[in-house]
């Protein structure tokens, strides 16, 4: 059991900076994802966290003690890697049982450690198989199992699943969140996947090019994005970004000018005359075929089963609506969008940043 702090990381490979001053809590206990596109030094922070990678600057802290000179070994985490890196001349038991290796244990009590971990993941019957008669989920289990077998303090994940097919992604994100129920650990979990974020997440990190971008809640990070950045990122279909000016008490849109409901105003206020970004999630346009308000061509029609997501054409902007499955839509066809702006994200055009900041549990973030 652990608290987990990493206070101003920085890191450069020789003359780029992957990594600015990225600060961030993990209470005890608590399963934090960290999401970010390709690049963005997600595994990099994962490294220095357990100590296969140094800081350029700044410490990682566990239960308030600095870590930079303690071994990976010595530092009780346990990391899981997207390859799983499992030895192929082992057996499945010999492969959970690797991270007791430094343990000084009896064998009966190796053996038992290793059961109980498999009844534990359900993994018994494999015991005695080598990783390359297994599956890949099955592969992924017996990854976990030796990072758990260990009672880390904290546990580290770099895309764990990323090698799965959707079914089984979406399984195994349930069971890490079950294992997590069972043995409440300090978790770090790194992935490009948004969806693996906000369906697995206490507290969600979004970050771009080395920095955080925000810390939240999912559901903070959805409704209320802190920049364009995080707003675009999170959220499939992405968010509609629709230039406006904010005019007296008027919205001038591309092609429309709306009224400004009563309970929008205050957020607003003080922006008259900038250039302004609309947020909408493609849930808050509402379809009215023939109807007014900003009037778009529909383009693709993508039924799902459970909802029908309409692609549109504005002269201005490509959008997105969520509608229910029955619609009676087709491609070709003027319709008019009714944009909820009481749901809407504002953001200011030139900084990206929400008008209204999202509350701030947020530990060393960026200021403007
Ligand atoms: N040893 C290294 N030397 C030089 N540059 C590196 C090194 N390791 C990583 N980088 C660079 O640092 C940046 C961050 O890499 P990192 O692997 O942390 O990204 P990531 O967010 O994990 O990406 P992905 O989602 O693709 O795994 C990348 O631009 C990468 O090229
Ligand atoms: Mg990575």
């Amino acid at each position: 059991m652990a608290k987990l702090d990493l206070s101003a990381i920085t890191k450069s490979f020789g003359a780029t900076r992957v990594l600015d001053q990225v600060s961030l809590s993990v209470p005890d206990r608590e399963f934090v994802v960290v999401v970010g596109p390709s690049g963005c030094g997600k595994s990099t922070l994962l490294r220095i966290v357990a100590g296969l990678e140094a800081a350029s600057a700044g410490e990682v802290l566990l239960d308030d003690r600095p870590v930079s000179q303690l071994s990976p070994g010595q530092r009780n985490v346990a990391m899981v890697f997207q390859n799983y890196a499992l030895y192929p001349h082992l057996t499945v038991a010999a492969n959970i049982g690797f991270g007791l290796r430094r343990a000084r244990m009896r064998r009966a009590e190796k053996r038992e450690a290793v059961a109980r971990v498999a009844r534990l993941l359900e993994i018994e019957p494999l015991l005695n198989r080598r990783p390359g008669a297994l599956s890949g989920g099955q592969r992924q289990r017996v990854a976990m199992g030796r990072a758990i077998i260990r009672n880390p303090a904290v546990f580290l994940f770099d895309e764990p699943l990323s090698n799965l097919d959707a079914r089984l992604r979406m399984q195994m994100r349930s069971e890490i969140r079950a294992l997590h129920r069972a043995v409440p650990t300090t978790t770090l979990y790194v992935t490009h996947d948004q969806i693996e974020a906000m369906t697995m997440a206490d507290r969600v990190v979004v970050m771009n090019g080395g920095r955080i971008e925000q810390i939240g809640t999912p559901t903070e990070v959805y409704s209320a994005p802190r920049t364009t950045f995080v707003a675009g990122f999170i959220g499939m279909p992405s968010i509609n970004m629709i230039p406006a000016r904010y005019r007296g008490d008027a919205l001038e849109l591309p092609s429309t000018t709306l009224p400004v409901p009563a309970a929008v105003k205050p957020r607003l206020a003080g922006h008259a005359g900038r250039d302004l970004l609309v947020g909408l999630r493609p849930e808050h346009l509402d379809i009215r075929p023939g109807g007014d308000g900003l009037v778009a061509e529909v383009d693709q029609i993508e039924p799902t089963g459970s909802e029908t997501l309409v692609y549109l054409d504005h002269p201005a902007m490509r959008l997105s609506a969520r509608t229910a499955p029955d619609t009676a839509l087709s491609p070709g066809m003027q319709v008019g969008l009714r944009l909820l702006l009481e749901r809407a994200s504002f953001f200011d055009a030139e900084t990206g940043l929400n008008l209204v900041p999202p509350p701030s549990n947020l530990t060393g973030e960026l200021t403007a």
